[in-house]
């Protein structure tokens, strides 16, 4: 049996603060929770849709400590930014707060402090890298050093960019402070957790039993979790953003990012609601929906509900409508990279279309499967959908009513045979339309909307009412009233999907209300009403358009090879006389074998113009020893000797590295005697 709810809380990931929001926000998250909030309302339902900026973390640390501000500065930024987008797309928050706030501050700290006195954290003491210079210890993306994989080194201490392995701080070799650039020292440092382990066998029961209903992928991602067996979370931090840990003794202790975030969701309830925040939270007849994205996951449907079942008061959340990723023509979006459709730069660039995009990313929704995101589709379903159906349709239902009836919604006759089949067509989309909303399947309901604008063309296409109007003015009235009756189930429809388009329709039919009930009926607009002036829905997007928005992803794309293709950096410098320490030589290759069960060595017999040396080298990867023989090559020559597989190695064979790790032996560009020296 489905559970009945009084009401429905909505919440949606709260986006960090450190950079804009781009379309993979949009159509993972925010899109699809609005549609779902303004469908509620449509049906008159009580809803709250909260929303708000997560401003703590390390990577808003990193980024202030780089540009010599504070965090606060730096959320302070991107908080208008991003809320402004979201404004502007229509997301109709009922608030869009922040986690820097004192309320939030305080719901953080209070919740913290419940769980504590209740006894359920464990306390435990872990080593920590520690900035002897800058005094404080550092998170992990605070620490560089060399990859132990890949020897890249570069690595970051919680993950190796180049070979994409993560680490721990403590796997990096070579590790350095991010901050003073000092060798970093491990600490003894203490800790909260939660102990995850404890409500496993809730978590299983609640989750694998009870929300069998949950999409595949998040009931799936839920499941891995759970049968991989679940441990003890930290939930504090050494850092000094955040909420304080409220806990005597944890001075430069504050909570984790992810626990004080989803608190968030209820700071910001009740700083909208101070009186009636808790029947929101706690009343078992509202039905709390979070709306995430796939690497959200674990935290809403494992970490918060423990969280909240640890505290004992709140309701847990009835579904979390997780969304897969969007892609950007083929490849993942990325911040870093700049590989994103940045929703203020679509604004400047589309204005007045916020819609357009809002419909392309239903319509691409990556709710079961990532998805991608192209210039070209979207061109497509602009000028394919939106123009030739949807604004096609309407336009010449309003056009043809101007010009046959004065701009008055003309009287129906006797229906036909005809009549009657649209008829009966769309008043079914209403349920059709229903059935998907109500199971968070976005882009099929979106897809029946649409369908309901191709039964209308379809219908002014076999009834040609332009033809009539010389013999039969009394059809044309009939047909024109159908519709424009069906116009009229259009601006309900798209509501939830289209909110500008439709708020524009509903001027254009002067309609004074708006409730999901109505859809499907044939009388939302009474015999002579007059309609409003025509205003345009969509237009055609040409090809130059969107040739320039592929030539800037391409020159993005350059930009991002060029990059990662730069150089390693350059090493201190060195005196002259260090220089000339180093005995650089060319030799000829004499022999040259493989070095047997060693795959990387090769063995070299080397005329030096003295008599000859061994010298073994690891380039066996790169080359076949038949390749070699014959060649000039530059060794140093006066490396002390060392034994690599019990051969005595006399010297280092030169060779350039690039960017992919592999070797090329340096030879002088012209032939010279054996025992050149090199300078
Ligand atoms: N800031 C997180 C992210 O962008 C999401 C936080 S959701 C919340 O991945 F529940 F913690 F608020
Ligand atoms: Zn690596």
């Amino acid at each position: 049996m489905e559970k009945k709810f009084k009401r429905t809380l909505v919440t949606t990931a709260l986006p960090y603060a450190n950079g804009p929001v781009h379309i993979g926000h949009l159509a993972g998250v925010y899109v699809p929770a609005d549609i779902y909030a303004r469908y509620l309302r449509l049906k008159g339902e009580e809803v709250l849709l909260i929303g708000g900026s997560d401003e703590h973390g390390v990577p808003i640390t990193i980024k202030a400590r780089k540009e010599g501000v504070t965090p606060q500065d730096i959320v302070d930024r991107y908080h208008t930014i991003i809320k402004d987008s979201f404004e502007e797309f229509g997301i109709s928050f009922d608030i869009y707060s922040r986690t820097s706030s004192k309320i939030h501050h305080e719901m953080a700290s209070d919740f913290f402090r419940k769980l504590y006195d209740k006894g359920e954290f464990i306390e435990k003491v872990s080593q920590q890298y520690y900035d002897e210079e800058a005094q404080q210890f550092l998170a992990d993306r605070y620490i560089t050093g060399t990859c132990p994989h890949c020897h890249n080194e570069r690595a970051y201490g919680d993950q190796c960019e180049a070979c994409g392995t993560s680490l721990n701080a403590t796997d990096l070799i070579n590790p350095k402070s991010a901050i003073s650039g000092s060798q970093p020292v491990l600490r003894d440092t203490k800790h909260w957790y939660l102990p995850l382990d404890k409500w496993e066998p809730f978590l299983r029961e609640w989750i694998l039993e009870g929300h069998k209903e949950w999409r595949s992928n998040v009931y799936g991602q839920c499941k891995s979790w759970i049968d991989m067996g679940l441990q003890p979370r930290a939930v504090s931090r050494d850092l000094d953003w955040g909420v304080p840990v409220p806990v005597e003794g944890a001075d430069g202790k504050v909570l984790y990012v992810w626990f004080d975030a989803p608190i968030g969701y209820i700071s910001n309830t009740k700083e909208l609601l101070p009186d009636s925040w808790e029947k929101w939270w706690k009343d078992p007849e509202t039905k709390m929906l979070h709306f995430i994205g796939k690497d959200n996951i674990v935290f809403h449907c494992i970490v918060f509900p423990a969280m909240l079942k640890a505290e004992g008061s709140y309701n847990l959340p009835e579904n979390v409508p997780a969304n897969e990723f969007l892609n950007l023509e083929g490849d993942k979006i990325s911040t870093s990279r700049n590989w994103a459709v940045w929703l203020h730069e679509y604004l400047r660039d589309f204005p007045g279309k916020q819609d357009v995009l809002r419909y392309v990313l239903t319509a691409n929704a990556p709710e079961t499967k990532d998805n991608d995101f192209t210039w070209r589709d979207f061109q497509a379903r602009n000028n394919n959908e939106l123009v030739a159906i949807l604004g096609n349709f309407i336009n010449r239902s309003l056009v043809l009513t101007h010009k046959y009836f004065g701009g008055k919604v003309p009287a129906a006759g006797e229906l036909s045979e005809y009549d009657r089949a649209t008829l009966a067509e769309f008043t079914d989309v209403k349920s059709t339309v229903e059935g998907y909303l109500d199971n968070y399947r976005f882009r099929d309901a979106q897809r029946e909307a649409m369908n309901l604008a191709r039964i209308g063309n379809k219908y002014l296409a076999d009834t040609e009412p332009w033809k009539l109007a010389k013999t039969d003015m009394d059809r044309v009235a009939t047909i024109l009233n159908l519709a424009l009756q069906i116009s009229a189930n259009l601006a309900i429809a798209f509501e939830p999907f289209l909110p500008f388009s439709a708020a524009k329709l509903r001027r254009m039919l002067n309609m004074s209300e708006c409730r999901w009930e109505q859809l499907g009926s044939s009388n939302l607009l009474a015999e002579g009403t007059e309609l409003g002036a025509t205003e345009l829905l969509f237009e055609k997007i040409e090809d130059a358009t969107i040739d320039a928005q592929m030539l800037k992803l391409e020159e993005i794309k350059k930009a991002n090879q060029l990059n990662e293709h730069k150089a390693a950096p350059i090493r201190d410098n060195i005196e002259f006389d260090d220089f000339m320490k180093l005995d650089i030589r060319v030799g000829k290759v004499l022999e040259c074998t493989k070095v047997p069960k060693a795959d990387k060595l090769l063995q070299f017999r080397i005329d030096d113009g003295l008599g000859g040396r061994t010298i073994v080298s690891g380039i066996a990867k790169y080359y076949n020893p038949e390749e070699l023989v014959g060649k000039n090559v530059c060794f140093v020559a006066n490396l002390a000797p060392r034994k690599l597989r019990g051969i005595e190695s006399q010297g280092m064979i030169l060779s350039a590295e690039d960017a992919d790790g592999r070797l090329v032996v340096i030879t002088p560009a012209d032939e010279v005697k054996p025992g050149s020296e090199v300078k």
